[in-house]
């Protein structure tokens, strides 16, 4: 898979290639606490927030489709949190480990203050290894560590909160 493939805004075609990579990270217990997988139809509302002025997503498009996707969504409801964002990225297994996580974050990064982002947030099981590593190469903090939170099959997990301003 080439290093360089482009970076894109998402298009509504592309939710069905957004669930599917999510979806294929569940039956892992380690990227989120979605214990089922989701269909497109329910996540039809969660995809619209996101806006290109506001909540962008992006894409990694590779030639058979899309393989990695990144998006920013509220933090919070709260009016004065509105400058933060809460970051997810996904790449489908293939794309990992060739340095595209690190790609698509520095692009939401340099791109985040032109939707009136002025800090990012990831929430990322602490278990999670190759994210905390991927935050963390990218100047994240951790802001916040939440113990045994998650019920993931009868093992209890922890939640880091990882962020930076940018
Ligand atoms: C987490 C994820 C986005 C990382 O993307 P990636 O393309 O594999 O990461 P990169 O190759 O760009 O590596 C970025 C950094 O993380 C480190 N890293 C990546 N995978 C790692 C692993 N398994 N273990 C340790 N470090 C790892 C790299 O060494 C690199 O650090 P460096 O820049 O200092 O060398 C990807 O593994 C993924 O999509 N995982 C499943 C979904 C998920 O967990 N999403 C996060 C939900 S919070």
């Amino acid at each position: 898979m080439p290093a360089d493939l482009p970076i894109r805004l998402a298009v509504p075609d592309d939710l069905p290639a957004v669930v599917a990579i999510y979806n294929r990270t569940i039956p892992g217990r380690v990227a989120t606490a979605q214990l089922e997988p989701v269909t497109v139809e329910e996540r039809r509302p969660w995809f619209a927030a996101h806006t290109p002025d506001r909540r962008p997503m992006w894409v990694v498009q590779g030639s058979d489709g899309v393989v990695a996707w990144v998006g920013l969504s509220d933090f919070h409801q709260r009016a004065a949190y509105a400058g933060t964002a809460q970051i997810s990225i996904y790449l489908d297994e293939e794309a990992r480990g060739r340095g595209l996580g690190g790609r698509l974050l520095d692009h939401a990064i340099r791109e985040s203050p032109g939707a009136g982002v002025a800090a990012l947030v990831g929430l990322v099981f602490a278990h999670n290894t190759a994210s905390l590593a991927l935050f963390q190469s990218r100047g994240f903090d951790r802001w916040g560590h939440m113990p045994r939170v998650a019920d993931m099959d009868g093992v209890a997990r922890d939640l880091v909160y990882v962020g930076r301003h940018v």
